[in-house]
């Protein structure tokens, strides 16, 4: 994917600039607050660049999906008043989105000021990419700068139709993500390794295509390891798994595995339970022997300790996906043992955002990484190969 241009290349000037900037600020809220900040911090970087470079800046963000009406509990204020904490900067939030008072506020935002539009897709012409709504949304400003990662794989008014009726560029973020997934896809250092977990094959289908396609190997856990365990005639028991086109799709993968000489590796042992909760009977069984009655929760210690090796020899490895049911504390044991293998490599080590992401911000690893992605459809749909329109429509370098 062709490299857009950023805000730290030549030719833009932010002095007294107004600039629109996409960020991703759909942070999960709890209690009417801000319950993960993680988006809100990295979005701070490309926040203080342009103050310092003199600009006002008006902040764009969707949170949630309120389908073009006005919802009360996904308004910004939360993310305003969090945001405005972290930055140590007042952020005035704004009570629309476009209107003759925004755009006002738009034309009068000063150097170093820092306003927040309300819930993009409080709109109906944000999800349409609708032309007229993004003449709206431009007026006032003098530039545009998308760093929302997280949304760039959607076609909407304000990360794609925006970027046209201004001069555009990258935020810093926005640059990061797509220069270090972009160099998975391209120029990986070998062998490069990809573990995958999660709960559905055919969910995941064209990012496993992808990646077979590219790795040396590709270490399954998570509840899709029992499509494919169920497709190669194993034994399941009650373990969440899919049903026969799922199965066909993974005996697919597993040809194809074949064709591209990559590795397709499943768990040798499962941690099996009798009952999906943190007191349920617990055997670490071969795992393609899971009885009747028991299902599996983790990958087990065997497999745990064999994933640890492969990325121990690695130079570059993906991760998206927990390797078992890791919200419940006797269940996290795999998912930890690849954390741990991949913040203690000295290769590089990508973690796709989504609940992996989250994982690893959890257990507090997250700077050991050499990136955590914070974009979970984005990040796989770039990785599957596909163009993101919220990139495709910013000027390349
Ligand atoms: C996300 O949380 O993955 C992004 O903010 C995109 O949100 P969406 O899936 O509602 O478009």
């Amino acid at each position: 994917m062709a490299r857009p241009q950023s805000i730290t290349d030549p030719g833009v000037d932010y002095s007294n600039a107004r600039v629109l900037l996409r960020a991703d600020l759909n942070a999960p809220l709890a209690d009417g607050a801000v319950a993960d900040d993680s988006r809100l911090l990295a979005s701070i970087p490309t926040i203080r660049h342009l103050l310092d470079a003199g600009a006002g800046i008006g902040i764009c963000s969707h949170l949630g999906r309120p389908k073009g009406e006005k919802v009360d509990e996904l308004s910004l204020a939360p993310v305003a008043e969090r945001l405005s904490t972290l930055l140590g900067e007042p952020i005035e939030l704004c009570d629309d989105v476009v209107g003759p008072a925004i755009a006002n506020a738009a034309a009068r935002l000063g150097s170093g000021q820092l306003i927040m539009l309300e819930n993009v897709r409080f709109e109906a012409g944000e999800e349409a990419n609708d032309a007229a709504f993004a003449d709206e949304l431009a007026k006032g400003f003098t530039h545009y700068v998308n760093d929302a990662f997280g949304a760039a794989h959607r076609a909407h008014a304000s990360t794609e139709a925006v970027a046209r009726r201004l001069p555009s560029r990258a935020g810093l973020l926005l640059a990061r993500e797509v220069e270090v997934l972009g160099g998975l896809l391209e120029r990986p250092e070998r062998p490069f390794v990809a573990v995958l977990g999660g709960s559905k094959v055919s969910d995941k289908l064209p990012l496993i295509e992808s990646l077979l396609e590219r790795c040396d190997r590709v270490l399954v856990g998570g509840a899709m390891c029992f499509t494919f365990l169920a497709a190669l005639g194993d034994p399941v028991g009650m373990s969440l798994h899919e049903d026969e086109a799922g199965q066909e799709m993974a005996r697919e993968l597993l040809d194809l595995a074949v064709r591209r000489n990559c590795m397709l590796q499943l768990p040798a042992d499962i941690l099996c339970a009798d009952d999906f909760s943190a007191d349920a009977r617990l055997e670490v069984i071969p795992s393609d022997s899971i009885p009747d009655d028991m299902m599996g929760v983790d990958i087990g210690p065997q497999a745990a300790g064999s994933y640890r090796e492969v990325i121990d020899s690695a130079r570059t490895v993906f991760w998206n996906g927990p390797m078992g049911a890791f919200e419940i504390p006797p269940f996290a044991a795999g998912t930890r043992a690849v954390a741990e293998a991949m913040a203690e490599s000295d290769g590089a080590t990508v973690v796709g955002g989504g609940d992996s992401g989250a994982a690893v911000v959890q257990m507090g690893m997250a700077d050991r990484f050499t990136h955590v992605s914070t974009g979970g459809g984005a990040a796989l749909e770039m990785l599957e190969g596909k163009a993101l329109p919220g990139v495709a429509a910013l000027p390349s370098a």
